[in-house]
């Protein structure tokens, strides 16, 4: 399985923002810990973070050929982009939505996300464990 992880804006400064939410991990660490657990189980595994839309919706389009599935955390995009859910719909692999948050216990403009009605399984709440069981549901 080729399997790409996307993170969107602001994900860059994990370990440095807001760590009461998001946790002390930097994504360097996440990405190593994913990267560990594709090697452990033959998965090829490429990442993206961006923090321009337009670079995302590029690379989504690219999957269209390279990968059977995306683990994306769509980040404030979530939350605003038809466009990147568009992208996604396009994509015809399995798609799995990931938040470190519980958006649902949050702002109330967190709550809806534009990706869910892509996904195909979304997780929010279990910090960076939720990449992992993103990877361990896929496996199945
Ligand atoms: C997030 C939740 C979003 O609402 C927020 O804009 C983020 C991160 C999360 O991982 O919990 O940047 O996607």
């Amino acid at each position: 399985m080729k399997l790409l992880v996307l993170n969107g804006p602001n994900l860059n400064l994990l370990g440095q923002r807001e760590p009461d939410l998001y946790g002390h991990e930097t994504l360097a660490d996440i990405e190593n810990t994913l990267r560990r657990q594709a090697l452990d189980n033959g998965i090829e595994i490429d990442f993206l973070q961006t923090n321009h839309e337009g670079e995302l919706i590029e690379r989504i389009h690219a999957a269209r050929q390279e990968s059977d599935a995306i683990i994306i955390n769509p980040a404030a995009w979530s939350h605003t982009s038809v466009a990147l859910l568009d992208a996604l719909n396009a994509f015809e692999g399995q798609v799995v939505e990931v938040h470190l948050s519980n958006i649902h216990k949050r702002e109330a403009f967190r709550h809806h996300s534009y990706i869910s009605a892509r996904a195909d399984g979304v997780i929010a709440g279990l910090g960076s464990f939720g990449y992992q069981a993103a990877m361990e549901f896929l496996l199945r």
